[in-house]
């Protein structure tokens, strides 16, 4: 299998076509973006970190029982995946206020919910990715009711077997966005990346931000947070 044409390139990643026609490569950049691109920067070495990040999280959930779309991680910033028709939906878990929660409805960030809640977004840049039910997904056939169900199951399974992982490593998992995708088969499996790009994580202890939100918010120490959660994770 060989890599061949560019096939797209997103905020944070390129997506290549390779000779097999089942599996793409994902190449992770070090750009950075904010508030749907319009703040852009570059986190040093943050493609190589979520590359690894990413890949170490997706085998834990599949050692947990949750199919992924990767395959095999073949550089330091580039990984084999399945090809999957990506649902356009950004599936969002809070566990603790913050962000657009804290702000939609009025409350401080930190507020340590006893259950975890799940929204949808709609997945269109030049919409501003609005929110949106599963009702609403369902009309604009973005999915089919059974399919919005796996969704749902498997985004709660990935929270439970994160959260508990992210504890044990003195990390408070906050919230995070995953992307679902359809193999040619019809099945759905959890795609895109799970990084500190996509995820809040806060130091259970210090309760110290290492995350993107260091970016989106000019709090500094951007890269070293991005090393701390590799090194939590990884040992390296
Ligand atoms: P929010 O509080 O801004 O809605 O973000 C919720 C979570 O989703 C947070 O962990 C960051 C992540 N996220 C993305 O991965 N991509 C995005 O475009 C946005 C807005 C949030």
């Amino acid at each position: 299998m060989e890599k061949t044409v560019q096939l797209y390139e997103g905020k944070a990643k390129k997506v290549y076509a390779t000779t097999d026609e089942n599996l793409v490569i994902v190449d992770y950049k070090d750009d950075a973006t904010a508030f749907n691109g319009l703040k852009k920067g570059t986190i040093s070495g943050k493609g190589v970190i979520n590359n690894r990040v990413t890949n170490f999280l997706m085998q834990l959930l599949e050692k947990n029982g949750v199919p992924t779309h990767f395959v095999e991680e073949i550089s330091e910033r580039e990984t084999v995946v399945k090809k999957v028709s990506i649902v356009p939906l950004e599936v969002i878990i809070r566990n603790i206020s913050a962000g657009s929660f804290a702000k939609r409805f009025g409350v401080e960030e930190g507020i340590v919910f006893d259950e975890p809640t799940i929204e949808f977004s709609y997945k269109n840049d030049d919409l501003g990715d609005p929110l949106m039910n599963s009702y609403h997904a369902i009309a604009l056939k973005l999915a089919t009711k059974e399919e919005i169900e796996t969704i749902k199951s498997l985004a709660f399974k990935v929270n439970e077997v994160l959260k508990a992982y992210f504890l044990s490593i003195g990390i408070e998992l906050v919230d995070f966005k995953l992307e679902f995708g359809k193999t040619s088969d019809g099945t759905i499996v959890l795609a895109d990346e799970i990084s500190p790009d996509t995820c809040r994580f806060w130091d259970s202890k210090t309760h110290e931000k290492l995350d993107k939100d260091r970016f989106r918010r000019d709090l500094g120490n951007v890269e070293d947070a991005y090393i701390e959660i590799r090194k939590r994770l990884l040992g390296e």
